[in-house]
């Protein structure tokens, strides 16, 4: 579900996220306004914490996002925010050829 340029670099990431985030508060169903904005400071956190690990941690807005609600059952009343490659850094002379924006593949 990748688009071509993000699997040349994505494809041996250890990990691929999708982030999804609830449109609404479990606590009474009232819109949670900040729902998006909250994933984004969670994902942050992730970034961080990876890098800190000497990971490589990179958000991506390049993949098809009905594909991903349908092959992981996202229900209605969740938004699917972004997906996230985590990995080891790998060696960019093994691309191809470079994206815009690739930093370089992955090991694992
Ligand atoms: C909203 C958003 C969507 C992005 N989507 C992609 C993407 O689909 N593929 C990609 O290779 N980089 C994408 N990027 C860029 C990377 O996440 C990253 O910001 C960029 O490679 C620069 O990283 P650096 O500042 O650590 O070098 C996106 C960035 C943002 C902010």
């Amino acid at each position: 579900m990748l688009t071509p340029n993000n699997q040349l670099w994505a494809k041996n990431a250890a990990v691929l996220i999708v982030v999804v985030s609830k449109n609404t508060l479990d606590r009474d169903g009232s819109p949670a306004r900040t729902h998006s904005y909250d994933a984004g400071a969670a994902w942050q956190n992730l970034a961080l914490q990876g890098s800190l690990l000497g990971l490589v941690v990179h958000g991506m807005q390049g993949f098809d996002y009905d594909r991903a609600r349908e092959v992981l059952g996202v229900p209605p009343g969740y938004t699917v925010e972004a997906m996230i490659a985590v990995g080891r850094p790998g060696n960019k002379a093994e691309l191809p050829r470079a994206p815009a924006g690739a930093r370089g593949s992955f090991r694992t």
